[in-house]
């Protein structure tokens, strides 16, 4: 006989309200659709499934041109894929980093043998194209230019058209991360001229984690099927991916059907709320946070005209604890924020509105415990400062 644990034993997963980096709030439809019964990955039913995904994801990743399909693995799958796949060893690419997750991209790039150029710039602030066009100048051959439209690690949003124009310019392809943006913020792969922009589920998408949504157009496909040489990783092979999620739908490995099936629903609704409704919702929500932060007399990283409304980083008080802070709001409040990433660790708090997550309440909910938590720490506030002003930017917002 099998022992079975009592349920005391069983961990359960305690309410949380997410107001980190990600995971955002799973919409309980997506839960609810991800619970239907199994099917099989290449069933007529589910190529339907398939399709109508595909479909959704060219909507919310603005592109009539592209082919929107899910890779299955987190963001970084996404963001390793189109390493792999568009980079042959000698390629030349030009990274643009001013964040964390630009450096992940460059060490991806490495470990695929590409000629890496990496250009960094302030964390905070932008990326300047200058820095850009200058190196550009100094190769005959760039095949590729990377950057990250939302940096999660320092909360600045990316403008894309010059950077996007200078690539083209030199006929190099373009990859843009769009984890933290995708259905929260306007990616517009075909107005920008991406080339190849992944994503993932579990931020403004408000699924699960476990798939990164990716657009592949028609130039990236083709230098990834012109290739020399097949890519090292088999699994993240675009031109396979591509062929499974493609009119052919030929077989490349066990599609995670719960996670699309749960996927459809989310993508359904993003585009029932309307996705300049849903930006707009993520835009009025971040701007109630970064007032009310402000009236606490926190300093915020970011300069309001980059600021990222998906994640609002602000400076820790000289003197305050970070982990008692987070701990606190964690145990006491069931509230999660994230901590600061890289030369950001242990100065800032970072506060996701992200999806599900992005809602008045928690805006009031965060600003409330921070007016309790912050002076028990020796940090005095004006009690009620943050949540008033909040308020006043929500009022007459659904
Ligand atoms: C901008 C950005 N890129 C890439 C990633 C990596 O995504 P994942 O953790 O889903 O693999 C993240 C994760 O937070 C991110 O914020």
């Amino acid at each position: 006989m099998t022992a079975r644990l009592s349920p005391s034993e069983v961990p359960a997963v305690p309410p949380r309200i997410l107001l980190g980096p990600g995971p955002s709030t799973a919409h309980p439809r997506v839960l609810q659709a991800m619970m239907a019964p199994m099917i099989g990955y290449l069933d007529p039913d589910f190529m339907k499934i398939l399709d109508e995904v595909s479909a959704l994801l060219r909507r919310v990743f603005q592109t009539d041109d592209s082919l929107a399909l899910a890779i299955s693995g987190t963001g970084s799958a996404g963001m390793e894929a189109g390493i792999n796949s568009l980079l042959e060893p000698g390629d030349t690419v030009v990274m643009c980093i001013c964040g964390f997750f630009g450096g992940r991209m460059a060490d991806m790039a490495e470990r695929v043998g590409a000629n890496v150029v990496t250009l960094q710039s302030e964390w905070g602030k932008p990326f300047p194209p200058d820095l850009l066009e200058a190196e550009l100048s100094n190769h005959e051959r760039v095949k590729l230019v990377t950057i990250v439209h939302a940096e999660t690690s320092t909360g600045v949003l990316q403008p894309l058209g010059e950077v996007a124009a200078l690539a083209k310019e030199r006929d190099a392809l373009l990859m843009v991360d769009a984890v933290t943006s995708l259905g929260g913020g306007r990616v517009g792969v075909d107005e920008v001229g991406i080339d190849y922009c992944y994503s993932a589920t579990q931020k403004c998408l408000a699924c699960p984690p476990g798939m990164a949504p990716v657009a592949l157009g028609a130039r990236a496909l083709d230098a990834v099927r012109a290739r020399g040489q097949k890519p090292t990783s088999w699994y993240l092979d675009l031109d396979l991916i591509a062929k499974y999620w493609g009119p052919e739908h030929v077989y490349h490995h066990t599609a995670p059907v719960s996670n699309i099936v749960g996927l459809r629903e989310a993508l359904r609704i993003v585009l029932e709320e309307g996705l300049d409704a849903r930006i707009e919702r993520h835009h009025r929500n971040a701007m109630a946070l970064r007032a009310g932060l402000e009236a606490l007399g926190l300093d915020l990283v970011v300069d309001a005209r980059h600021s990222l409304d998906q994640i609002t980083p602000v400076w820790i008080p000289d003197g305050v604890d970070d982990l008692e802070v987070r701990q606190t709001l964690l145990r006491k409040y069931k509230i999660e924020i994230g901590r600061g990433l890289g030369s950001f660790a242990g100065r800032v708090w970072r506060i996701g509105l992200m999806g599900e997550s992005s809602r008045a309440e928690n805006v009031f909910a965060f600003l409330s415990a921070m007016e309790e938590i912050l002076p028990s720490v020796g940090y005095e506030v004006a009690r009620g400062a943050g949540v008033a002003e909040a308020s006043k930017l929500l009022a007459g917002s659904a």
